[in-house]
């Protein structure tokens, strides 16, 4: 068994999916293990764009079977609505997803809590995408939160969903539970074919040859423990979380692909070292389309942060970059990196994770050249202007991990590979 695991490495939506989608081709199996559908990957290929938000991104290839691991936290009902969607889109997903019988739900209470924390923290707000992920997963850890395999005891399942208002101090009226529980019963009927044990399947499996692809959601800076806390998702967004959310080591994955942009964008709050409140800010939010696919909201954007690359590259062991819409960049004069952090004077390079010292840095940049040429129609790296070269050069350089696929559009078709830096 080979395996790869795509990760994002900042704070989420760094096009991973067409990471995983140019790669996905040859896997047997895409395997999501963290996250829930706060996450929206998005593939275009000939013309036609997807987006997926708990289905695994391999399910356009229909050799590869899509595997979603304890890690995870389903919404039943989100995720029939997505499936019926992509079968009517034409996809065939009979017989190729599989949910590890120990993964979370995320029932309605969670996305009523979800809403209310956010009113209630008002200025200090996260800014979730309010799909109940947070409370799904508190409840799991304080063991109060359901398990997809409660659906296959309906009295088990009533008893549980009682038990959890009553934990969170509410009353739930007859009506209101029969209707959740007939509804959980629908998506029961068929999710019941997909449920399986994920971790046998990986491990029983591992002498094989076999190809996995691990798929990150959200990015390594939004980590629970080692993000920007309390500006997080709740699920642990790292190398490590592979083994605690399938079941399958970390230490066998074979290789570490990090997913960076040629810029930063953040959606959320939560402080922002080096954001872009004018007009080149609002240019790269125009041309790379930077909206987030699940809620919709324009993203914030920010120059490369090479101190913050850099950490997430050492915390997640990362053998490899993958670069992103550096083509966005066309057009662009003059580029910037931020190499060290400023505060109180002093230069670090050194990421700083508590948010009253984040909203301290200075970023100190250094500048590049831009190019003026469109570059989406460059497929290899001898195409690109110098400039791009200059700048990919800068980026494994600063980051100490050589760039070895780089993605020039939103097309499956404009992502190539070329090593550039490393040993
Ligand atoms: P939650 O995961 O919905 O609880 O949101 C917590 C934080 O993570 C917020 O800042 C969200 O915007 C961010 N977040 C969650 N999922 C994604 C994602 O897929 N891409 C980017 N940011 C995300």
């Amino acid at each position: 068994m080979s395996s790869i695991l795509v990760l994002g490495c900042m704070w989420g939506d760094e096009a991973k999916a067409k990471i995983v989608d140019y790669l996905g081709g040859d896997a047997d199996y895409v395997v999501r293990f963290q996250g829930g559908n706060n996450a929206g990957h998005t593939i275009v290929t000939g013309g036609k764009k997807y987006v997926f938000h708990s289905i695994p991104s391999g399910i356009l290839y229909p050799n590869t079977k899509c595997l979603i691991g304890s890690g995870v936290v389903i919404d039943p009902i989100a995720f029939i609505e997505e499936v019926n969607s992509l079968e009517a889109g034409g996809l065939k997903l009979a017989g190729r997803i599989m949910i590890d019988k120990r993964t979370g739900l995320v029932l309605p209470l969670h996305k009523v809590l979800d809403e209310q924390s956010e009113t209630r923290l008002a200025g200090s707000k996260i800014g979730t995408t309010k799909r109940g992920i947070g409370p799904a997963y508190s409840d799991i850890s304080a063991r109060v939160g359901l398990k997809i395999m409660d659906l296959a005891y309906p009295a088990y399942l009533k008893q549980r969903i009682e038990e959890l208002y009553a934990y969170h101090n509410l009353t739930i009226s007859a009506a209101e539970l029969n209707q959740q529980l007939l509804e959980l019963e629908k998506a029961w009927a068929v999710l019941a074919s997909y449920v399986t044990d994920v971790e046998t399947l990986l491990n029983l499996n591992k002498n094989k040859d076999l190809s996995i692809l691990f798929e990150g959601a959200q990015g390594a800076l939004l980590d629970l423990n080692y993000g920007s806390y309390p500006y997080v998702t709740s699920s642990r967004v790292m190398t490590d979380a592979v083994g605690t959310g399938t079941g399958y080591s970390a230490r066998k994955i074979d290789k570490i692909i990090g997913v960076y942009k040629a810029y930063c964008t953040r959606v959320g709050e939560g402080p922002f070292p080096t954001e872009l409140h004018d007009e080149i800010g609002q240019r790269i939010r125009t041309t790379g389309n930077e909206f987030g696919s699940t809620t919709g909201r324009p993203r914030r954007i920010g120059w490369f942060d090479a101190v913050a690359a850099s950490y997430s590259a050492r915390i997640n062991d990362i053998d490899s970059i993958a670069l992103t819409c550096l083509d966005v960049f066309s057009g662009i004069e003059e580029l910037k990196i931020c190499t060290d952090y400023e505060v109180n004077g002093e230069r670090s390079k050194l990421f700083l994770s508590h948010p009253l010292e984040l909203e301290q840095v200075k970023p100190v940049y250094q500048i590049f050249e831009g190019w003026d040429k469109d570059i989406s129609g460059c497929l290899s790296f001898n195409k690109l202007p110098r400039a791009a070269q200059v700048y990919l050069d800068a980026i494994a350089e600063l980051v100490k991990v050589p760039v070895q696929i780089i993605s020039i559009g939103k097309d499956r078709s404009q992502t190539f590979t070329h090593e550039v830096g490393g040993e």
